[in-house]
């Protein structure tokens, strides 16, 4: 069967890790029939005064499916986040970001298996954002709606019974944002009387970040709203290994997208350098989405063989290796398994 993928390789890094992604997927023999969208983010304005194109988002809409590199953001002025709309116009409510360590990985902590399922369309990342001139006052007001708390936290619930999860966290701010994360931790406590076969606990977001640098082996599943989601996300990749090999996917009833945790790494662009096992790791929760769970199985294999031995790896995870010589060597360990 071939599948319809929409493919956005984003900026940044994003060209370099979605064509090393795309190669690899090609050496599976996976039948996919991309359609491709280079014009996004600040390329988009250029070629058609928009960050983000219709067109994209019909394609999304059509094909259900998409694979996407990092889109860069500016700080000041400029565009809203395409990532951030992407994710609102789809209403890809749960973002799923699972954070384990690869093999032969330096960590500080070994073992640590933590799922991050944040809330990805509402919350301080609404867009309601006011900037009164005169007065000098500036409100960015979370907007969180009891509709969108119970069916992420209904979703993480589901999620760790189906992935036969220990232990489900909320996390929130209820004690000072007590309409907003006040609902959502009511909501979550409601709902865990459904579940009674994931034992489920909430925890204030900074003595939880704290407990997450000193005993992350505590925590497995954590539900949380989107900025604390965003924040911990990072927290937690940086447990595992860094940003360079942390998946996720942006899931909703109609439509998915595949994407790292990582941004277009303005830093290391166009060198060369980037590690595409993010997105690779995207690439393997995408098949297991389309159901091509044999082909995902193969592709997560070559990723663990190639870092358990350690020699071709990139320089985030203390290698020394270029992208394309990651790559291949990823293609190689897929060829030998045939
Ligand atoms: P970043 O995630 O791009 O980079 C943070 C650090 O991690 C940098 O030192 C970078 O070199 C390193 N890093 C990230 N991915 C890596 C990889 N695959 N291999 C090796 N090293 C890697 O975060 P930053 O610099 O704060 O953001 C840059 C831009 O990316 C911003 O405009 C931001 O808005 C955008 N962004 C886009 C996202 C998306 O499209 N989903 C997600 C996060 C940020
Ligand atoms: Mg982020």
């Amino acid at each position: 069967m071939v599948h319809q993928v929409t493919l956005i390789p984003g900026d940044g890094i994003g060209p370099e890790v979605a064509g090393a992604t795309v190669r690899v997927l090609e050496a599976t023999g996976v039948q996919i029939a991309w359609e491709r969208f280079d014009a996004v983010g600040y390329a988009g304005i250029e070629r058609y005064g928009t960050a983000l194109p219709e067109e994209v988002v019909d394609s999304i809409r059509r094909n259900g499916v998409a694979l996407k590199g990092p889109v860069t953001t500016p700080v000041k002025g400029g565009f809203r986040s395409v990532n951030v709309a992407l994710r609102q116009q789809l209403d890809l409510f749960a973002n799923v970001r699972p954070c384990k360590a690869l093999p032969g990985i330096k960590v500080p902590f070994p073992g640590v298996d933590l799922v991050i399922i944040r809330e990805n369309t509402e919350g301080l990342y609404r867009g309601i954002e006011f900037y009164d001139e005169r007065l000098q006052i500036a409100d960015s007001i979370a907007r969180v709606t009891l509709r969108g708390s119970s069916r992420i936290i209904r979703y993480a619930f589901e999620y760790a019974t189906l992935h036969r999860r220990r232990l489900l966290t909320l996390v929130h701010k209820a004690n000072i944002l007590k309409a907003t994360a006040g609902m959502f931790l009511a909501e979550g406590q409601r709902l865990a009387a459904a579940y009674p076969a994931i034992p489920f606990n909430d925890r204030i977001i900074d003595n939880f970040a704290m407990q997450l640098v000193l005993r992350p082996h505590d925590y497995d599943c954590i539900v949380t709203t989107n900025l604390f989601g965003d924040i911990l996300s990072d927290l937690c990749a940086g447990l595992v290994g860094g940003l360079g090999t942390v998946p996720g996917a942006n899931i909703g009833e109609k439509a998915a997208i595949f994407e790292a945790v990582h941004g277009s790494a303005p830093d290391i662009a166009g060198k060369n350098l980037a590690n595409p096992t993010a997105l690779l790791q995207s690439a393997v929760m995408m098949l297991r989405h389309l159901d091509e769970a044999t082909v995902a199985g193969r592709l997560e294999r070559a990723i663990l063989a190639v870092y358990r031995e350690r020699t071709v790896l990139t320089r985030d995870v203390g290698g020394t290796a270029s992208t394309d010589e990651f790559t291949h060597n990823i293609i190689a360990h897929l060829g030998a398994q045939q």
